[in-house]
């Protein structure tokens, strides 16, 4: 007994060193965590459960029959709390053949998963990693498979989040890249398909792993990333302080964050934001900061596609997400990166239950070729799509402009949005008066006295909130400063609501 419990304190001693201490000291010169390190961080003291720590690889190839075997092999996987709640964790270990994946590690990462699945538990993955461990071939790659299979099935069923604190590279990004958010840390981390030396030799181009695939090009060029941090310390704060938003499974109601924000808090404020000139922008965060809890917003993908704000709050103590147009970038205009921006963060919400509130200033879908060209017809239909067959609670504010086919997608009461509100300053329309005057009196573009008279009489028509208001199209006009408490009433009055779509194995969502 004595003998087995002194193997078992050294086999643990092994695990816990990774591939040791001379590794260990690597990774922390290039300002990165270990894995059991990165562990810590993320989970409430002492809560970590640690599984198959003694699991090692199986391969005899190209000399792995004769290098040590660290127990655990690579991967730490286990479970524990954040504030709490239960979630599952595997950190990938680059001090262990550089965090490579064998078929052994494989089925550790998917023990882990299909535990989360049956528990309704929400899986972070903390990747370090090479890739497919070159030694074992084509195991390797099945393990891999087995991962990817598991997050479809497990995607809109539990939460997902990827963090990536090293290389990912190859088919490795597959994995991150179909779980619902991915963080990434500035300097240390990168993902590509193929890395700089492949493009070279392919299209010659000279680029390092930084700018083809580091985190400010994810979260900024690509959006395959939603956000960049310093460094891995902050990066983990966030995803916690992520998590506190969101319910543990798709069965469940976002947790309940107590807050002294009275719902009937007023704003007088609001009441100014939106210039007098239609034309002049204004910071749609700042109606989103005074609108919601205790002014507290967790924006995504802030730095990619910065004409939409998509982000959770919280009103009266239970997660909202938000979606609003940014008219201080592109106008608040719609185009490709926006639509599918907006578009995933609100089937991730519908999934997950959580009501989304939009913020609509929109003139409409942004012109040009290179929109076209780039298939705005189809991405944009991604936003109209998700927003149609989502069956949350669905509130709506327009502040300023909602013109032509923009104003149907952004959670119109046509796609059945529950309540609809729109400020005095809604111009709800098909176009914005110039152009509507411009293309009906075409014949009259020789008088501009006669066309700005046209114009002055289709803006009083048209530039206002009435017409929509006039057919139920808009549930009521309401002074900025009440917002938050005529959103908090609108939600509270949602709470049970109940709207299934018919049955069917899955729509067909642009893709
Ligand atoms: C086995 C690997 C490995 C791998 C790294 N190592 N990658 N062992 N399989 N894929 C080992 C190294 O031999 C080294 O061992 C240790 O890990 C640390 O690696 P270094 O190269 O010293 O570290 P660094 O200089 O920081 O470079 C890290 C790296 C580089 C950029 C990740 O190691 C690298 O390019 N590795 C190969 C990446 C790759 O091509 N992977 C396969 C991708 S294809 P020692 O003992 O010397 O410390 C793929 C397909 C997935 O992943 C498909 C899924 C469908």
């Amino acid at each position: 007994m004595h003998d087995i419990i002194q193997r078992l304190d050294e086999k643990r001693k092994a695990a816990s060193l990774g591939g040791g201490q001379k590794r260990i000291d690597g990774q922390h010169k290039k300002g990165k965590l270990t894995a059991r390190e990165r562990i810590e961080l993320l989970l409430d003291p002492d809560t970590f459960e640690e599984w198959d720590t003694f699991k090692e690889h199986r391969c005899f190839d190209f000399g792995m029959d004769k290098t040590e075997k660290i127990p655990g092999d690579g991967v730490v996987t286990g479970y524990g709390m954040i504030n709490g709640r239960l979630v599952f964790v595997f950190s990938q270990d680059f001090t262990v053949f550089g965090g490579a994946l064998s078929e052994a590690y494989a089925e550790k990462v998917c023990k882990i998963m299909d535990h989360a699945m049956k528990v309704g538990a929400p899986v972070i993955g903390l990747n370090d990693s090479g890739g497919a461990r070159i030694q074992e071939g084509v195991a390797s790659l099945g393990g891999y498979a087995d991962i990817f299979q598991r997050n479809v099935l497990a995607s809109g069923v539990v939460p997902q989040i990827s963090m990536i604190m090293g290389p990912c590279a190859g088919g490795a990004v597959y994995s991150p890249a179909m779980t619902d958010f991915i963080f990434m840390v500035k300097d240390s981390s990168y993902m590509f398909v193929t890395g700089p030396e492949v493009v070279k030799t392919v299209t010659h181009e000279d680029v390092t792993a930084e700018e083809l695939g580091g985190a400010v090009t994810h979260s900024s060029k690509s959006g395959v990333a939603d956000l960049a941090f310093e460094n891995d310390v902050e990066a983990i704060t966030y995803i916690r302080r992520l998590m506190n938003f969101l319910p543990s499974n798709n069965r469940e109601q976002p947790p309940q964050q107590k807050t002294n924000d009275p719902a009937e808090r007023l704003d007088y404020s609001l009441d100014t934001l939106v210039p007098d000139n239609p034309n002049k922008p204004y910071n749609m965060k700042e109606l989103i900061v005074k609108v919601v809890d205790d002014y507290d917003f967790f924006e995504t993908q802030t730095e990619y596609a910065r004409n939409i704000i998509t982000g959770f709050a919280r009103i009266n103590g239970s997660t909202v997400g938000i979606v609003a147009n940014q008219p201080m970038v592109l106008a608040g205009c719609l185009d490709i990166k926006s639509s599918i921006k907006a578009a995933r963060f609100v089937r991730f919400c519908d999934a997950f239950n959580i009501p989304v509130i939009t913020f609509v200033d929109v003139p409409g879908f942004l012109p040009g070729t290179a929109q076209e060209y780039g298939g705005i017809i189809k991405h944009g239909a991604k936003l109209l799509y998700a927003y149609a067959e989502c069956t949350v609670p669905k509130v709506t504010v327009i502040t300023r402009k909602a013109y032509g086919g923009a104003y149907d997608v952004m959670s119109s009461k046509h796609l059945r949005g529950d309540v609809n509100f729109a400020w005095p300053s809604a111009e709800i329309a098909v176009m914005g008066a110039k152009g509507a005057v411009e293309i009906i009196f075409r014949e009259e573009k020789n008088d501009p006295e006669k066309l700005a008279a046209r114009e002055a009489e289709y803006k009083d028509k048209f530039a206002n909130p009435f017409v929509a208001a006039s057919r139920g199209f808009i549930d009521d006009v309401i002074m900025p400063h009440a917002t938050r408490k005529r959103i908090c009433r609108s939600l509270a009055m949602l709470k049970d609501k109940k709207l299934e779509n018919p049955w069917r194995k899955h729509g067909n969502i642009p893709l």
